[in-house]
């Protein structure tokens, strides 16, 4: 069964193409490589034994999205591409809605175009804003504090409206938390262009000498030591999610959301002692001000995926803090490979 993923170069993208090719599924990966490398993809089939077929692709480019959908035949699609910092898409927004909103109506009418009808999206857990309480539920009030947030509520919405119009349409919104760590080999992990926007390529960074110290954003916030909770999720268990929610999607009624996290929050200083705890480093760090459209606390209630895809978190704090530090050891440079 082929499946195509939009943005499979990139860092889900990559380890949920090792699942599905470890599964026996054909992947077909469409990526402009605006913030991931091929070096990824080849990795890829070096992990597996397995080729993938790759297009260096805009999803706003009609006429080779076309061109791709006619050259294989495709089952479903998992819809990765965006572009995902938020600090960025409050300072270029409309690069943000180009990019995120219209690329994915250019996805879906070429999808309809060949009847493919079957989506699982990468939504993300900023859907919720700030949210009243905790663990968070899908049918929570949905608000959003900043574009890049806003796109994926729209997508969201956009979906809604296709599958009113054709309900042939099986979507799925696959709502992440914070993923991180990194494939257990060291090959593939998260490889951010420049200054990193999330917290554990950060505290790798430093850890390895290549950032002078860390800055966390607030110590103010309500929580057990002030500093943010969230909910890190390892991104090989996220990965897993895709899969299971691939079966799920044929059988849905309704566009439906998935909390896809562990249910557990942990503070940045947690992690940062986990992460020192594993390794046996010092991670320096220092307070700094709060950062705009932060919030204290946000954890998933995952209850709903578990039961209803069938799938759970299973590594914790310590494996993904161990499996980041292993591909920053191994790829000092990421994939550039000097
Ligand atoms: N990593 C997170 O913390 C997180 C959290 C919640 C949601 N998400 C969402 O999950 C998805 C994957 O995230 P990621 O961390 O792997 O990001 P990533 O940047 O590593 O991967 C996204 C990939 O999409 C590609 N891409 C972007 N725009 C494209 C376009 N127009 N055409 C073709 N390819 C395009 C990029 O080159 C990249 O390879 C994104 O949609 C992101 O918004 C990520």
């Amino acid at each position: 069964m082929a499946i195509l993923l939009t943005g499979g170069a990139g860092y889900v993208g990559s380890h949920t193409s090792i699942e599905l090719l470890n599964a026996g599924y054909e992947v077909i990966i469409v990526d402009n490589l605006s913030n991931s490398k091929y070096a990824a993809v080849s990795r890829v089939e070096e992990l597996t034994g397995k080729k993938v077929a790759f297009y260096e692709t805009d999803i706003l480019d009609r006429v080779s999205l076309d061109f791709i959908f006619n050259q294989h035949q495709i089952d479903s699609v998992i819809h990765f591409a965006g572009l995902k910092a938020v600090g960025e898409s409050v300072d270029i927004p409309l690069k943000y809605y180009l990019n995120n909103v219209s690329g994915t109506i250019s996805l879906c009418e070429i999808m309809a175009k060949h009847n493919v009808k079957s989506l699982v999206f990468s939504s993300s857990a900023s859907v919720y804003g700030t949210p009243e309480t905790v663990p968070i539920k899908e049918d929570f009030p949905l608000a959003t504090t900043n574009p890049y947030a806003r796109t994926k509520l729209m997508i969201e919405e956009i979906f809604r409206d296709l599958y009113t119009s054709d309900n042939e349409w099986q979507i799925a919104l696959l709502r992440y938390f914070n993923p991180i760590g990194a494939h257990a080999s060291g090959r593939i992990g998260e490889d951010p262009n420049d200054i990193p926007n999330n917290l554990m390529p950060f505290i790798t960074q430093v850890a390895i000498g290549k950032r002078e110290k860390l800055s966390i954003f607030g110590n103010d916030y309500s929580t057990h030591d002030g500093t943010g909770v969230r909910d890190f999720i390892h991104v090989v268990d996220l990965a897993k999610g895709h899969l299971k929610a691939l079966e799920k999607v044929k059988n849905l009624k309704e566009v439906e959301a998935f909390n896809l996290g562990t249910g557990k929050g942990y503070s940045v200083l947690d992690l940062i002692n986990a992460f020192e705890k594993v390794t046996g480093l010092k991670v320096p760090y220092q307070i700094t001000s709060r950062r705009a459209g932060d919030i204290a606390i946000c954890y998933a209630n995952p209850e709903k995926s578990n039961r209803e895809l069938n799938w759970k978190a299973e590594k914790d704090i310590e494996d993904m803090c161990k499996d980041a530090w292993n591909w920053q050891k191994l790829n000092p440079n990421g994939y550039e490979e000097k």
